[in-house]
C-alpha cells in the first residue's frame, strides 16, 4: 500500500510509540504520538485530564489532534489506544493514510501494561479485559494487521514490505 502516512493503531501496550520512533528512523519521517501532543497542548497528563474533566472532554481533544495531523506528509502517527475506536476518527484515517494494526493478545497486553494510573483506563483488569474485547471488531478495519508480539525490527520490516519500501 502505497501511501506518506501511516497510522499505527491498537490496544494499549501493543507497542505502537516503540514501533513508530523505530519506523520513523528507518524512514526518516516524522513521528507524532497523540498521547504526547494532547498532553503538551493541555498542559497536564492524561490521568489529570481524565480526573478533571472525563473521558468525553479526553475523546474531544484527542479528536481534535488527530484532525490537525491530518494535512501532515511523510509522517507516522502513533495513536492512543482508543482514537481508532471512534468511528468518525476511523473513517478520517482510513481515507487519508495507511493504517496498521499492532495486534497482541490480551494475556500480553495486561504483562506490558502496568496498573500505575497513567492509563486511566486500565486501572481494573476485568475491565480492562472487556474494553479489549470490545474494540477488536474496530481495529479489524485497519488496513493491515501486525503480529505485535514479534521483535520490533521484525515489525518494522513487515511495515516496510508494506508500504512499498
Ligand atoms: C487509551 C489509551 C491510551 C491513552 C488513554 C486512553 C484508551 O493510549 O490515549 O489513556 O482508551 O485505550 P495508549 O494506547 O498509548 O496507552
Amino acid at each position: 500500500m502505497k501511501a506518506d502516512k501511516i497510522y499505527l493503531v491498537g490496544f494499549m501496550g501493543a507497542g505502537k510509540s516503540t514501533v513508530a520512533r523505530a519506523l520513523g528512523r528507518r524512514l526518516g519521517w516524522k513521528v507524532e504520538d497523540i498521547d504526547e501532543r494532547i498532553e503538551s497542548l493541555e498542559k497536564r497528563t492524561i490521568p489529570t485530564i481524565f480526573s478533571q474533566n472525563g473521558e468525553p472532554y479526553f475523546r474531544a481533544v484527542e479528536r481534535a489532534v488527530l484532525n490537525s495531523l491530518i494535512p501532515a506528509h511523510n509522517i507516522i502517527v502513533s495513536t492512543g489506544g482508543g482514537t481508532f475506536a471512534d468511528a468518525d476518527n476511523r473513517s478520517a484515517m482510513l481515507a487519508t493514510g495507511a493504517v496498521a494494526w499492532l495486534d497482541l493478545p490480551f494475556e500480553r497486553i495486561v504483562a506490558r501494561v502496568p496498573a500505575d494510573g497513567r492509563r486511566p483506563l486500565a486501572q481494573d483488569r476485568s475491565r480492562l479485559e472487556l474494553l479489549f474485547n470490545s474494540r477488536q471488531a474496530a481495529y479489524s478495519e485497519a488496513h493491515v494487521r501486525i503480529d505485535a508480539s514479534r521483535p520490533v525490527d521484525e515489525v518494522v520490516e513487515h511495515l516496510l514490505a508494506w508500504i512499498g519500501y
